[in-house]
């Protein structure tokens, strides 16, 4: 990239502070180089109009990022899907596969147990924007198909429903959406790829949030979408026409250009490029980092969640807990099929004595953080009924199982004994 004469005249302090430093020695990094860079600087005129003409390489961040690129990689790979993009946060995740798939006039079917913030963007501001959206609770696959209509575009549920764990047959829900050829979004934060890969499920396309158990450390906030890569234009070109129409400019379409991953490269190159909600490279670094110790965090958080599920069930002061992987639980039957490595460390738990005796418990431990987050290694719990589910009515929170008593607890991987201690002593605090 130097391109200067040995005999051209000095620089100036000013452009020599700007120009670029080139280490010739070949390096090879252990850890996945970290490209913090906005852009990439093009080799001169033929080069920037033929990475503007075929798409390949690297230009700007928005656009691509080697960094971000390994780190998608791996997360497909974990997943078994196709291909990953990598956004800003989970919530940018599902924004940005909901925004890719269905528009004005259209319809997304959700499962009635759904994370607070995408309800949120479900019910106030896709709808601005003419999306209406439906709720179906449980797994019924006659509800489900009694529910779809003919603008339906998404079929959206979580692989492990926060806070609930009420667990839903993905295969059965899978297999309604795609009677219709309608694609089934499933955001899978809780689960991670670890415990259940939804697309080994019929699932067409994944998302996370990255922040919690992929990231793991709660340094950061990353979303991730995985496509399974499977768009079928036959089958399913009149639902998404902008899929298979001529680009803007009368250009192939996305299915000339790119087959089964039409709809993937439509959610990379047409909405997060133009939405921007770019991750930063350095998280992305970070989200990369957390992925290579992800099975062992949780295995353990698992394992953890499970102990102090059984704990809390025994427990005189505890209403119900609602933790898949209980012999008591309504859904231990979905939770032997879809987790049998392990059932998850984020549920709900409800105590006998309401909202009182949950604020006595939440302020009398000294492990567990009160905190809006999950998937962390450390401990973490909420009461909902006061935090994130503030803007439901009694009526929903009631549907919704969210009592004055209930708790989420996000188990980490400390030492489960001294978890159960803490718990014991808020119990106490939480009866006296
Ligand atoms: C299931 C689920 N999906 C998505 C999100 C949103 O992720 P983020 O906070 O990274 O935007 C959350 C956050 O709690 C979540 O629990």
């Amino acid at each position: 990239m130097l391109r200067r004469s040995p005999s051209a005249p000095p620089l100036g302090f000013a452009t020599r502070q700007l120009q670029p430093i080139e280490v010739d020695e070949p390096i090879r990094s252990r850890t996945t180089p970290l490209h913090l860079s906005a852009g990439f600087p093009f080799d001169g005129f033929d080069d920037a109009a033929e990475h503007f003409r075929t798409g390949d390489g690297y230009s700007y961040t928005r656009v691509a990022n080697p960094t971000i690129t390994a780190v998608e990689r791996r997360i497909a790979a974990l997943e078994g899907g196709a291909e990953a993009v990598l956004v800003g946060s989970g919530q940018a995740a599902i924004a940005v596969a909901l925004l890719g798939l269905v528009g004005a006039g259209g319809h997304v079917l959700a499962g009635a147990s759904l994370y607070e913030g995408t309800r949120g963007l479900l019910l106030d501001d896709l709808a601005r924007l003419g999306v209406a959206t439906d709720f179906v609770a449980g797994s019924d696959p006659d509800a489900w198909r009694a529910a779809v209509r003919p603008e339906t575009r998404v079929v959206l549920v979580e692989a492990i429903p926060n806070p609930r764990n009420d667990l839903v047959d993905i295969r059965a829900i899978a297999d309604v959406a795609h009677e219709h050829g309608i694609a089934l979004v499933v955001d899978a934060t809780l689960a991670t790829p670890y415990l259940l890969r939804p697309i080994e499920h019929g699932a067409d396309v994944v998302v996370h949030s990255a922040s919690k158990f992929l990231a793991g450390q709660g340094s950061v906030l990353g979303g991730a979408i995985v496509d399974a890569g499977t768009f079928d234009a036959e089958r399913s070109g009149h639902l998404y026409p902008h899929l298979v129409a001529p680009s803007r400019g009368g250009g192939p379409s996305r299915v000339e250009r790119h087959g089964p991953l039409a709809r993937i490269a439509h959610l990379r190159d047409g909405v997060a490029v133009r939405l921007g909600p770019t991750i930063s490279p350095l998280n992305a670094f970070l989200v990369g980092q957390g992925l290579e110790t992800l099975s062992l965090r949780v295995e353990r958080q698992s394992a953890n969640a499970l102990a102090i599920a059984t704990f809390l069930d025994a427990h005189p002061s505890v209403a119900s807990v609602d933790y898949s992987g209980l012999p008591s639980s309504p859904y231990r039957a979905l939770a032997d099929r879809y987790l049998p490595r392990g059932q998850g460390s984020v549920f709900a738990c409800t105590l006998h004595g309401g909202q009182a005796a949950a604020r006595r418990l939440i302020d009398a431990l000294a492990l567990f953080t009160p905190m809006t987050h999950l998937g962390d290694v450390r401990s973490l719990i909420l009461h909902p009924r006061t935090t994130s589910h503030t803007q439901r009515t009694d009526a929903e929170l009631a549907a919704a199982g969210i009592g004055p008593g209930t708790l989420r607890l996000s188990i980490g991987i400390e030492d489960v004994d001294d978890l159960v201690r803490d718990l014991e002593r808020g119990l106490a605090a939480a009866t006296a």
